[in-house]
């Protein structure tokens, strides 16, 4: 539509047709209106508001959208179709790896294409915006969002987010052939006090400009439609608040015009923040603040028109953001087609093709992360040795993560599914051996019957066969390979854990079997960083496998025996344990560090019981082969605009190996603390067996920005070392002036 007719139809609309249009309601609301009396009830909202709502949270597939978009446009008097926006997060139907796992890839290239099939299923099962990516950075593995985060970098963050949204919008001069992306949860979330969910968030604002803003940045540059407001404060402020965040920042600083929708329920939150004394008091924050949408709460249905009439709002902050709204559903065409091509047929033949299982395979496979290879026990020769599969995740399809909504398990090939195709049944066996845990009674809040509650447990007798058979079967074998982690629900929204080591009952259960002394491999399946400092002992090689997705089992095959070289490299570090965190690996020196030459002992910034370093470092990652790397040069040692960073790179063993050679750098003085190192680039490159290559970086001035004291964006003259290298704690370094 014309824009000047949009202009024409916003005009012609009433207040109660504006705010709808501000308003986002659920599936529930949708169906007959019986149904709907429940949920009106506990919103507090009227049919009415229901006839003219914008917009319809997490419900999708074609025909039910169809329905439910025909039986709306009829009843409409202004015929705006709805907009219907889901979490489709790292997947739809096809499921990749979760983003913590993604961020392991360092490929934003092959992530970019990954979120292209997000994009194409999406669409054809009618979904119009997907609440992705979420970008918050994340330093401390406690937080269960660290699922959905692609780590602790900034620049890493920033790389993954950009590439997420080109590959969901797929948006080429004026077409838009992909799904809106709303990036989340804007700003900060990730720094939750403690790790622990929905906690308050209180930091410097250099802090947050220098570590925490880069990815929503990335993502708002790449073209992000939307940006979702999370639920935690930044100074003292809710962000769906807060005009610093949303208008200062977002709006006018970085020419956001898209639009702000807030988190669940996030405005009627303001309340219990204890910033609004009532819904009217939240409304008016919320609005004043520019947050275009209300998620799934009747602030705005019920506050927002008599805030117009009393003179409470400006008029104008409404008319803007309804104008945001609709010019959204233009840019998608849905006035043309208030379905956008999506049918049944055509979803039907979207959905997990072949060529997207394959990709999601690869992707899996980059994912993937060698964490340890006691005497090269790994890669293993399929049907030379006994091979045992024991654990809670040896016969599970459920590796697909908490935020796979709209994914199905049943599409899932288990480890067990997979090693059978691998391997003869001579050579092969499989006892489950112990549960994931040992209480479900958490899933009762989610709808789990006694009954099912009960099926998932296991008895003490029931516990003990299953070790006896685990035990009489590892008698048998050569190597045992152990499928274990957490549970889906205990990491994602609402996952903070303080213990972020392996269950119990499989700690005891592991402590039995490795008695054997046979050869042991760990696979661990989980949403965030572990401790595995007593597996580190226990376990001959260990594969972090993350949640893997549809195609986890083949692609931990591909690794085990050989078939890919791993090649996965940590977006988040691995902490010795949880007392550590928040970790982070580009932290300040402080004036005693542990290597101060005035101070000694005990006098230095560390722990009495616990080393500073992480078990396993930002960027670490082994692979089969050997690469080495070799004469560190930077083409000049003084710096104006910029100079090259070369390294040679020798592989010196007969696998192909996918390496990532990452450059840092450290401002060793600046007019305010700086990091001890920095990521700057990196990059992924392939390497034949005894291959050499020379990798160059080109770094320029830019690359050497901060927030100076000042609070400008820029840098000073003074002397950088530069570092080189296969993770953050195995560089080489050099040094050059910035002049
Ligand atoms: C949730 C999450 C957010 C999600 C939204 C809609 O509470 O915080 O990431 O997109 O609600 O489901």
């Amino acid at each position: 539509m014309q824009e000047i007719k949009l202009r024409e139809l916003l005009d012609s609309l009433t207040w109660t047709e504006k705010v709808g249009q501000l308003v986002q309601l659920s599936g529930d609301f949708f169906h007959s209106e019986e149904l709907a009396v429940g949920p009106k009830k506990k919103l507090g909202i009227t049919q009415e508001t229901i006839d003219v709502v914008g917009s319809v949270l997490n419900v999708t597939g074609a025909e039910t959208i169809r329905v439910i978009q025909e039986r709306y446009l009829q009843n409409s008097r202004h015929k705006i179709p709805l907009l219907f926006m889901a979490d489709i997060i790292y997947g739809y139907r096809t499921i990749f790896p979760i983003p913590l796992g993604l961020g392991a890839t360092w490929n934003p290239k092959l992530i970019e294409e990954a979120y292209g099939v997000i994009a194409r299923e999406s669409r054809s099962a009618g979904a119009h915006v997907t609440y992705a990516p979420m970008v918050d950075l994340v330093r401390d593995a406690r937080w269960g969002r660290c699922l959905e985060s692609t780590g602790e970098d900034p620049q890493l963050n920033a790389d993954f987010a950009a590439a997420m949204v080109r590959g969901l919008q797929q948006e080429s001069g004026r077409e838009f052939e992909g799904i809106a992306s709303c990036v989340k949860h804007f700003a900060a979330y990730g720094a939750a006090e403690a790790g622990r969910e929905y906690n308050t968030v209180d930091m410097s604002e250099r802090r947050l400009r220098q570590d925490y803003l880069s990815g929503y940045k990335s993502a708002v540059d790449a073209g992000a439609k939307l940006v979702m407001t999370s639920f935690n404060t930044y100074d003292g402020m809710p962000a769906t608040g807060n005009e610093f965040l949303l208008k200062e920042i977002l709006r006018e600083e970085w020419g956001f015009d898209g639009v702000i929708i807030s988190d669940y329920a996030a405005v009627q939150e303001l309340i219990a923040h204890g910033v609004a004394k009532d819904e009217r008091e939240a409304t008016a924050l919320a609005m004043k603040a520019t947050n275009d949408i209300d998620m799934k709460t009747g602030c705005y249905a019920n506050e927002l028109e008599s805030l117009v009439t009393d003179g409470a709002i400006d008029p104008e902050l409404v008319d803007a953001a309804v104008w945001r709204v609709l010019k959204l559903k233009n840019d998608l065409g849905l006035f043309e087609d208030p379905y956008r091509g999506s049918t049944v047929e055509q979803e039907q033949q979207t959905l997990l093709t072949k060529e997207n299982r394959s990709l999601a395979r690869k992707v899996a496979q980059e994912s993937i992360v060698l964490l340890q290879n006691k005497g090269e026990l790994l890669p293993l020769e399929a049907n030379k040795n006994k091979i045992l599969l024991v654990g809670p995740y040896g016969d599970e399809q459920d590796l697909i993560g908490l935020w796979a909504v709209h994914g199905k398990s049943t599409d899932v090939v288990s480890i067990k599914e997979a090693l059978e195709k691998e391997l003869a049944k001579e050579t092969f066996s499989y006892e489950k051996g112990c549960g994931l845990l040992a209480d479900y009674q958490f899933l009762g809040e989610f709808g789990a019957t006694k009954e099912q509650i009960h099926s998932l447990g296991m008895t003490d007798n029931e516990r003990e066969a299953a070790l006896n058979k685990a035990l009489e079967a590892g008698k048998d074998a050569d190597i045992i390979i152990y499928a274990m982690g957490e549970h889906t629900m205990q990491s994602g929204e609402a996952g903070s854990r303080t213990d972020i080591s392996l269950p119990l009952i499989q700690k005891e259960f592991i402590e039995k079997m490795t008695e054997l002394g046979k050869k042991n491999i760990l696979i661990a399946i989980s949403g965030r960083p572990l401790t595995f400092t007593k597996e580190v002992e226990q376990m001959d090689a260990i594969l972090q496998a993350w949640f893997p997705g549809t195609e986890g089992g083949n692609a931990l095959v591909d690794i085990l025996f050989g078939k890919v070289n791993p090649s996965g490299r940590l977006s988040m570090g691995f902490p010795e344990n949880v007392g550590q965190l928040p970790m982070y690996y580009n932290e300040f020196k402080t004036g005693r560090p542990l290597n101060s030459s005035t101070h000694r002992g005990r006098f230095v910034t560390k722990y009495l019981d616990s080393p500073n370093e992480p078990l396993f470092p930002f960027g670490f990652g082994l692979s089969y082969g050997r690469v080495d790397y070799e004469e560190l040069t930077v083409s000049s040692k003084k710096m104006t605009d910029h100079l090259t960073v070369s390294i040679k790179l020798k592989n010196r063993s007969d696998y192909e190996c996918l390496e990532t050679v990452q450059l840092y750098i450290q401002d060793v003085t600046g007019s305010v603390v700086r990091p001890i190192k920095e990521l700057k680039k990196y990059e992924k490159i392939n390497l034949l067996p005894h291959e050499e290559k020379t990798v160059v970086f080109a770094l320029q001035r830019e690359d050497l920005y901060y927030y100076m004291k000042n609070m400008q964006f820029g840098t000073e003259a003074g002397t950088f070392n530069v570092f080189v290298g296969r993770n953050a704690n195995d560089t080489q370094q050099a040094v050059f002036e910035l002049l």
